[in-house]
């Protein structure tokens, strides 16, 4: 079960040109996006004003994060 924090984190914005919610690319990643195109393809990111860049900031950073976390990856 997700704590406070992080439904909380959850509901903030993943991709502010689109209006999408960072929990969309959480779940995109939890369902095996591996990659921007990937996540952008499932939750509609990307494309925007300012070029993907603040979006493409969070995603690397969660790509990262998980890479980290999970003992297979290499
Ligand atoms: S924040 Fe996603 S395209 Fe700008």
């Amino acid at each position: 079960m997700a704590t406070e924090e992080e439904i909380l984190a959850r509901m903030k914005p993943g991709c502010i040109c689109k209006g999408i919610k960072l929990h969309r690319i959480v779940e995109a990643i939890e369902d095996g996006a591996t990659s921007y195109e990937e996540i952008a393809k499932v939750t509609g990111i990307g494309g925007g004003s300012c070029g993907s860049k603040r979006c493409g900031k969070k995603v690397a950073m969660l790509l990262k994060k998980k890479t980290a976390i999970t003992p297979d990856a290499a």
